[in-house]
């Protein structure tokens, strides 16, 4: 049986954290051998708020880390396809078609959009951002993809996806599947520092780069429980971000549940806490680091990797506009105009000879 199919990716901003590997990556490595997968290095949708020389001149070297972070995350590049969106010229063709298939008031009602446009600073929502989530629907389905691993923070533009797939297919016929959603065991991580989102530019992230010396200062910066004041006092474990990093990273599960016993009953320091966390933050990172140390040893491999999967999405998404227009009717358009024309200088030549 034909393997169903994974889209999946992030927009290239740099380094990813552990949020990033909680919320997708952990599905995607776990994922890639029962999916075809399709991971997208998207370009183009940084451009929504960042449209400046500068940003797009940054495009390039965050991309290299990010597919970096990917390969050294377990991803296999001889399974998974990881490409580059601006260099896959169907989807601004796709993007277009899907920009009639729903409404400005659906696009207005987006949280994550107004969110987006205030952390950059934009006082009024550019077109290009407001259209941030067809943009998506188009990478989604230009695979034709059953599964979107992501972040609780695109669930919502997953479902919009859907919604455009199902408009598609009702006007044109069935030519996509309508694809699911899939979040991470941990939807959204907290950050360091209570935040409630792990985010690079809020500065609250442990990278999946950090060296050991890193994660310890981080940790040991971090936020706990605010009202315990000394280490008897006993404390509170649910929502503590030190405690939900142990959840997440620690290993071994007997570890975690005596601190939690000793935190609530005030017989542990958030010293003692802390030092094992950083203990299995390392632990978890150490085989990630050893991949990212070979990637980066070998020059120029990241770039073959994109540079690879980029063609092989090139043919995928010429096959699926191709399929795309034909149901809409779209080459019909200029293959009549093109016959007749054809025909009436044929028709024009022989009237000449003759
Ligand atoms: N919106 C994603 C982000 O927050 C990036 C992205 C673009 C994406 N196209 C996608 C994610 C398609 C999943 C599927 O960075």
């Amino acid at each position: 049986m034909e393997k169903k199919r994974i889209l999946t990716g992030d927009r290239p901003t740099g380094r990813l954290h552990l949020g990033h590997y909680v919320g997708s990556l952990a599905n995607r490595v776990r994922l890639q051998d029962s999916y075809e997968c399709y991971f997208i290095i998207a370009d183009l949708h940084t451009l929504t708020t960042k449209a400046e020389k500068d940003s797009i001149e940054a495009i390039c070297e965050n991309a290299r880390q990010m597919v970096a972070d990917y390969l050294a995350c377990g991803i296999d590049p001889s399974k998974a396809v990881i490409y580059l969106q601006s260099a896959v010229h169907e989807v601004y063709e796709m993007n277009l078609f899907f920009e009639m298939l729903i409404t400005v008031p659906r696009l207005q009602r987006l949280p994550s959009l107004k969110d987006m446009a205030k952390s950059a600073n934009l006082a009024e929502m550019p077109f290009g951002l407001l259209g941030y989530p067809v943009l998506q629907a188009a990478d989604i389905l230009m695979p034709r993809a059953h599964l979107v691993p992501v972040g609780k923070d695109n669930e919502a533009h997953v479902e919009l996806t859907r919604e455009i797939a199902r408009r598609f297919n009702n006007l044109y016929g069935e030519v996509f599947p309508i694809p699911d959603v899939m979040v991470g065991d941990v939807p959204t991580l907290v950050g360091t520092d209570g935040d409630a989102k792990m985010s690079k530019s809020l500065g609250n992230a442990i990278l999946l780069s950090d060296d050991e010396r890193t994660v310890a200062k981080k940790v040991k910066g971090m936020y706990t429980d605010p009202n315990r004041i000394r280490a008897d006092i006993p404390g509170r474990v649910e929502g503590n971000p030190v405690f939900i990093y142990h959840d997440a990273f620690n290993r071994d599960v007997e570890e975690v549940a005596d601190l939690k016993r000793r935190y609530r009953e005030g017989a542990v320091g958030d010293v003692e806490v802390k030092r094992k966390l950083t203990d299995a933050i390392n632990e978890f990172l150490n085989p990630i680091r050893e991949r990212r140390a070979m990637i980066e040893a070998k020059s120029g491999y990241v770039d073959e990797v994109l540079f690879d999967g980029t063609v092989r999405m090139r043919e995928v998404a010429r096959q699926t506009l191709v399929d795309m227009k034909k149901a809409m009717g779209i080459t019909g358009i200029w293959n009549r105009i093109s016959r007749k024309a054809e025909q009436a200088r044929k028709r024009s030549e022989r009237g000449g000879k003759a």
